[in-house]
């Protein structure tokens, strides 16, 4: 095998450029740690419509280099069972395992301050790269990671294990954390969550800190970095964007079958105040998860072509349908709970306090509870309280 340092050097250069990677640890862990050693047995290439599968056995050792040292995140595994050795031609499918960008990874331990001695939890193995990284810090036995699927969970450990990381790889449902090694001075999620589960903040230590990406729609999802308390609660912001793929557990089941007929009674029909196209947007999107946590956008046609436009609540079998005529949107809705009633809301109140970003979104999490708010605003603030 090619030796890599020149691409793990050339990496780690990029990263602290771009001013993702500032700690001088860390920047030895990325030029120490391998990480073509976690893509075994290869990758899947986006093209677009279909996902090109390049295996390190067949692939040229140079130009397996090359594609392992992209800057992008790299597909490992397909649909919960799919890896690139087991297809020889272009596949359709959705990703369930990667290695996740390097400027991603980066900066997420970056934002953990990880001091020499600290214990961390992280939950989404995957490759087992991220993990490598923070054991190159941290030292093997202070990190746990956990991976929900047996066979990535696996192929992790053995990859860390090539690696030289002897850590405690453990397979399991993440959101319960790992208890056996608890308290932690740091929680990092390298898979989005619709919460924050409490056990995270119960195995964490007081004044330790959990970083996870908050959201269930593929975009329009916030990286919640919280500090636990000395009372079993946590409290933090939102401190950028974030789009990970979703903990398997609490994946969105897509809205699917005839969607006139969830759509046959409506309970009301109105023009709406703001165009529902705002949710295209990274902040209404968030701001709309905050508003109607369970709520799904959903985007269909007919068979003529017409776009269709549609929020489902499935577990409160409530939907709103929005129709365009020019420039000015319709919205029937039906069910218990006017969704777009309250999306609106929302947007409006946020359009009047100057259309804030992101990472002014303040949030407290309690055991019963996800509290957020935007400083200053009544109106933009939200309690979630678990069922
Ligand atoms: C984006 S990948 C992780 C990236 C990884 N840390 C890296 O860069 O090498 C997300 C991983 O989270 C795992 N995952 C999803 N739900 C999980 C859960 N509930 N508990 C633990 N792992 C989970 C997936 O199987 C997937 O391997």
């Amino acid at each position: 095998m090619n030796d890599s340092a020149p691409e793990r050097r050339r990496l780690a250069a990029r990263l602290a450029q771009n001013g993702v990677l500032t700690s001088p640890w860390l920047c030895s862990a990325v030029e120490a740690v391998p990480r073509e050693l976690f893509l075994h047995p290869g990758v899947f290439l986006d093209e677009g419509s279909t996902w090109r599968p390049v295996t390190a056995a067949d692939t040229d050792p140079a130009e397996w280099l090359k594609t392992a040292y992209r800057y992008d995140t790299l597909t490992t595994q397909l649909d919960g069972h799919l890896t690139a050795d087991q297809a020889s031609d272009p596949v359709q499918g959705v990703p369930t395992s990667s290695s996740t960008a390097p400027a991603t990874v980066v900066g997420m331990i970056e934002s953990l301050g990880l001091q020499a001695g600290h214990r961390v939890l992280e939950i989404g193995t995957g490759t087992g790269y991220s993990a490598a990284l923070m054991c190159h810090c941290l030292g093997a036995d202070n990190v746990t990671t956990v991976e929900v699927d047996p066979d990535v969970a696996q192929r992790a450990d053995a990859a860390l294990e090539r690696a030289g990381f002897w850590t405690w790889t453990v397979t399991g449902d993440g959101l319960l954390g790992c208890p056996r090694n608890a308290p932690y001075d740091r929680v990092i999620a390298t898979c989005a969550v619709r919460r924050i589960p409490h056990t995270w903040v119960r195995q964490t230590k007081p004044g330790g800190i959990i970083l996870s990406t908050l959201g269930s729609w593929p975009y329009g999802t916030g990286l919640a970095k919280v500090t636990v308390d000395d009372n079993g609660n946590a409290e933090g912001r939102i401190i950028g964007r974030s789009s990970f793929m979703q903990a398997r557990a609490q994946a969105v089941v897509p809205v699917a079958g005839d969607l006139s007929a969830r759509t046959a009674y409506t309970d009301s029909e109105r023009g709406t105040r703001v165009p529902p196209t705002m949710l295209d947007d990274w902040m209404p999107a968030f701001l709309a998860q905050l508003a109607v946590p369970r709520a799904q956008l959903v985007r269909a046609a007919r068979s003529d072509g017409t776009k269709l436009l549609y929020l489902f609540d499935p577990e409160r079998e409530s939907f709103a349908q929005f129709t365009a005529d020019g420039d000015s949107w319709t919205v029937r809705q039906g069910g218990p709970v006017a969704l777009w009633d309250d999306i609106e809301e929302a947007l409006v109140a946020w359009q009047h306090a100057g259309s804030p970003d992101v990472d002014t979104v303040q949030l407290r999490v309690t055991p019963g509870s996800h509290t957020y708010w935007i400083d200053g605003n009544p109106s933009l603030c939200w309690e979630h309280r678990l069922a």
